[in-house]
């Protein structure tokens, strides 16, 4: 399973990647918002200070609704580095750019997908990565990690080759339920990977053979 890490912030994608285990950076408007990156010039040079950090796929979501927008917007996307993959959101036009994006050879990464059959458009336009968002479907009282199940099961059996890539994600316990789920990729804040690496026995563990390291040590 891949991680990649949920963030337009440049400390947080660099401190991940330094761990040795990031595989990759999702963004979205609203992350690039709250890093109060806006307008054209500031964005794709934001994206191109990701791409220097990490060799992983990162994701550059389109803002335009529209086929020709998002042709438009992904063509300029591809120019800052060959890590860049398009994000593309599960509309009728953005179908047809993840079509599009296949035939141009431009790796794509579906948004937005609350339902298995968003899942299955994605695959049959070719996306490269599939994003369903566990997190809001919890939010809404429903279970999100059924939905990882569900097009887990339905491209096992369809042989589609886009990859799920749970997103949305806001728990250590949502990355372990997505691993077992049959998730691909999982794309977390940095709390939410710091939270794996907790355990109290550990921690005690660890303090008992330092003390004891200590004590032979004194003779
Ligand atoms: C990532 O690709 C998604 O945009 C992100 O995980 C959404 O997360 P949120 O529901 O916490 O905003």
């Amino acid at each position: 399973m891949k991680f990649f890490i949920d963030t337009a912030n440049l400390n947080d994608i660099a401190e991940a990647e330094a761990l040795g285990i990031l595989d990759g950076v999702t963004t979205n408007p609203s992350l690039m918002a709250k890093e109060k990156i806006s307008g054209d010039k500031a964005v794709l040079a934001h994206y191109k200070k990701i791409c220097d950090i990490t060799d992983g796929d990162v994701s550059a979501e389109v803002i335009s609704t529209d086929f020709e927008g998002m042709k438009r917007e992904a063509s300029e996307l591809v120019k800052i580095a060959d890590n860049i993959v398009v994000k593309i959101p599960m509309i009728r036009d953005g179908v047809k750019a993840l079509a599009w994006a296949r035939s141009q050879g431009i790796k794509t990464n579906c948004t937005l997908v609350f339902s298995a059959g968003q899942a299955i458009l994605a695959a049959k336009a070719g996306a490269t990565y599939v994003s369903p968002f566990i997190g809001r479907i919890d939010d809404i009282g429903w279970e999100g990690m059924t939905l990882i199940e569900d097009i887990a099961e339905i491209y096992a059996i369809q042989d589609f080759d886009t990859e799920i890539l749970a997103a949305s994600i806001r728990s250590g316990k949502h990355i372990i339920q997505a691993a077992k789920a049959g998730a691909d990729v999982v794309t977390c804040g940095l709390k939410a990977f710091d939270s794996l690496f907790n355990h109290p026995l550990t921690d005690n563990g660890l303090a008992k053979f330092l003390a004891d390291h200590a004590k032979a040590a004194q003779g």
